[in-house]
Order: structure tokens, then C-alpha cells, then sequence
């Protein structure tokens, strides 16, 4: 079948929309139509070629959310027509990773998606007989998308593509870290560094575990007025002094927990600082460049502190996606105020655009 996609052709060059071909599911697999799409930092990473573990021509996004259109052989958990979220980060039920129930890491099928094929190590991709690589497992930058069933989480048919796509990843990212990585307690004190689709998630689910005070660090301001919007009860200016902003907030101790949701290794530090003594517990989301390390005085760990940190927020992609679903249609979670562009697939570019000049939360790519 012929499809539209937006292909990475050429590293640090603008992708190109263009007609591909899409082979049918095989087993196992699912034939999902993207209904939306959001536009993330992991996709513009790996166009810029700064991932070394980038590979082109491939067709990236992994904030997908849509419909699907066929199953292939032996696919039981989901039906043609059911609302799906598609996951970068999957999750199979039977890997001893899954069955440890100690991690979201799931095993089932990462060594092929790393490489940018299906579990049979081929891709369903292809331009004129040429294969084309998948991206992260999902390549939703396109009408449709080929994914294995352990990689699609069903949800609430009711809720609006565009608002939930980001439940694929920056929202559940930061929201799962809060609620389930971390499990914030009722009362609490609370500190995230960065007011981006992570931290915003990170303010949203402390609030939802009934933090007291939760104080949102960044450098913009319009991001701190959305944070306050999300739940944030103090906002600080980032700087060199964040971190006694935060222990002067927090009557000297600091934050029972802190998040860092900036990929910056000095923030990281501060989020670790910024944690209050005896147990303050601080959790890791941003993603580092590469080789860069973060440092830790060790009396702040002899003192109590635990670091810790968490792919996808440590969210189990299809049991904990759909609950955030229905907490979305419960009117519980506010999303609705992080779309802040609507484009058409041609127009990916410019959510590439939008994003370096940090216009907006979530740039959304729409399918009619
Ligand atoms: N763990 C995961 O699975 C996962 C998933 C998605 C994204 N990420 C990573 O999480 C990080 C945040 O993602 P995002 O989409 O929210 O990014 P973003 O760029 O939208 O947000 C980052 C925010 O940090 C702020 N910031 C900059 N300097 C700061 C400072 N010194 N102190 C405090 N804030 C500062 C920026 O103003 C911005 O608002 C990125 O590193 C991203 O790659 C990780
Ligand atoms: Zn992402
Ligand atoms: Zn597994």
C-alpha cells in the first residue's frame, strides 16, 4: 500500500514528505492509521545527527496515537478499529524483565528495533524496492505505521487523538515519574527543574498524589505561568541559586522529591542537591548528550538522598498509558493547554522550527 511519510534522507538536512510504500502486518503485528502525531526532542535529535546511534533514510516520530487498521496472524489484544497510543517503549507481559514486575524495560523485541526493523529483523517500509528503516519502533511520522502488538496500547475510544498522542511519550513521561517511579506522597514538597512536556507532566502528577508544595524551576518565563496553570505552587527563575531557592522554600531541608526534566548534567546535579536530607529522592528523566557525566558529592548520598531515574518515566507503556487515558476523559489530567501548534505532515519542518526557538509545548501533526 502506498502511504504518505516523512523520511529522514540525509542527516542535519529538513525531512522529506514523500509517497512510500507499507507492506501489510505480518504476525504479531498491527497496521495502525496515525490519527496524530506530537513532534519531540528525541525525533529532532536524531535528525540533527547528534544520536550516535542514528541511522538515515528512516522515517522518524514516536508520538503516535490513531486507529487500527488491520492485524496481522495470531494478534489477539487489539482489533481493527479499536484507539491505540503507539509505544517507543513496550511492553509484552512475558519477558523476564516484564515478569519481574521491577522495570518497563521490556526486552521482547529490542535488539531489532534498535536497528530499525520489525521483530524479524525486516523492515515494512520501502521506496521503490529500497528497504526503509523504522525510528524507535513506532516511525509515526506517517499516514500509517506497521507495529508489533506488545507495542500498542488500547485506550478509551472518546478522548481526542491530538490531546493523548503525548501520553506516547513527554507527558506519561514526566506524569508516570510522579505517580508511579517516585510514588510522591500526599503532603509532600516537591521540585522540578524544567517546565517542558516532561517537567509540565512531572507538576501535573505530583498534584494528582496531592503534593503540597511543588515548586517548578526554568528559565522561561510563559513556561513557569503554564506550570503554575498545571498545579506548580512556587516557580523559581533558573540559575545558580535555584537550589537555595529551593531549600530556602522548603525551611532549609529541601524537596522530599525532585525531578530534573532538562537533559542538562549541571541541573541534574542541582535536582540531586535540591532534595532534602534523610530521604529525598530525585528523579532523572532528561536525556544527557553523549559522554557527558553527571557529578555527585557522595555526602549528599551518605546524607540520604537516592538518585534515580526512569525511561518513559518507568511507565509500563500498556497498562499504564490507558489509565492515564481515563484519568484524561475523567477530566482529571489537563493536557488540552500543551498543544500548542496544529501542522499537517508537510509541515513537519516547522515543528522542528517551532521547537529550537521553544515556541509552544507540543507541536501536533494532524491526519484527517
Ligand atoms: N526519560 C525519557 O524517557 C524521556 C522521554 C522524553 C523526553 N526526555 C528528555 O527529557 C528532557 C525534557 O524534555 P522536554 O520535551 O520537556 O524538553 P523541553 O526542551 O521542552 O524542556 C526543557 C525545559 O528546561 C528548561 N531549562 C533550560 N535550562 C534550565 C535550567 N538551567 N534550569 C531549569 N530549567 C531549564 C527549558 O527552558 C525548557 O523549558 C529532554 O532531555 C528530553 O530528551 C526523556
Ligand atoms: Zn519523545
Ligand atoms: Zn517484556
Amino acid at each position: 500500500m502506498k502511504m504518505r511519510a516523512a523520511v529522514l534522507e540525509e542527516f542535519g538536512k529538513p525531512l522529506v514528505v514523500q509517497d512510500l510504500d507499507i507492506a501489510d502486518p505480518k504476525a504479531g503485528e498491527v497496521l495502525v492509521r496515525i490519527k496524530a502525531c506530537g513532534v519531540c526532542h528525541t525525533d529532532l535529535y536524531t535528525a540533527s545527527g547528534a544520536d550516535p546511534s542514528g541511522y538515515a533514510p528512516c522515517v522518524l516520530g514516536h508520538e503516535g496515537a490513531g486507529v487500527v487498521e488491520r492485524v496481522g496472524e495470531g494478534v489477539t489484544s487489539v482489533a481493527s478499529g479499536d484507539h491505540v497510543i503507539t509505544l517507543f517503549s513496550p511492553e509484552c507481559g512475558e519477558c523476564i524483565h516484564c515478569k519481574s514486575g521491577k522495570t518497563n524495560i521490556c526486552l521482547a523485541i529490542r535488539e531489532q528495533q534498535g536497528r530499525g526493523y520489525l521483530p524479524d529483523g525486516t523492515p515494512r517500509l520501502s521506496r521503490g524496492g529500497e528497504p526503509i528503516r523504522h525510528f524507535m519502533g513506532t516511525s509515526t511520522f506517517a499516514e500509517f505505521t506497521v507495529m508489533p502488538e506488545v507495542a500498542l496500547a488500547k485506550v478509551d475510544p472518546s478522548a481526542s487523538f491530538e490531546s493523548i498522542c503525548m501520553l506516547a511519550c513527554g507527558a506519561t513521561t514526566g506524569i508516570a515519574a510522579a505517580l508511579w517511579k517516585a510514588e510522591v506522597e500526599k503532603g509532600s514538597a516537591v521540585a522540578v527543574f524544567g517546565a517542558g512536556m516532561v517537567g509540565l507532566g512531572a507538576v501535573l502528577g505530583a498534584r494528582l498524589r496531592g503534593a503540597e508544595r511543588i515548586i517548578c524551576v526554568d528559565t522561561s518565563a510563559p513556561r513557569l505561568e503554564l506550570a503554575k496553570q498545571a498545579g506548580a505552587t512556587d516557580v523559581v527563575s533558573a540559575g545558580d541559586d535555584a537550589v537555595q531557592q529551593v531549600l530556602d522554600m522548603t525551611g532549609g531541608y529541601g524537596a522530599d522529591y525532585t525531578f530534573e526534566a532538562t537533559g542538562l548534567v549541571d541541573v541534574m546535579g542541582q535536582a540531586v542537591e535540591a532534595a532534602r536530607m534523610g530521604w529525598g529522592l530525585c528523579t532523572i528523566l532528561g536525556v544527557a548528550g553523549k559522554g557527558e557525566k553527571l557529578e555527585i558529592i557522595p555526602r549528599f548520598l551518605i546524607t540520604g538522598r537516592t538518585v534515580q531515574g526512569g525511561s518513559f518515566g518507568g511507565a509500563k507503556g500498556r497498562t499504564h498509558v490507558p489509565q492515564l487515558v481515563d484519568m484524561y476523559v475523567r477530566g482529571e489530567l489537563e493536557l488540552d493547554p500543551f498543544v500548542s501548534h496544529r501542522l499537517k505532515l508537510d509541515d513537519v519542518n516547522e515543528g522542528f522550527d517551532l521547537m529550537h526557538a521553544q515556541d509552544g509545548i507540543r507541536s501536533v501533526i494532524t491526519f484527517d
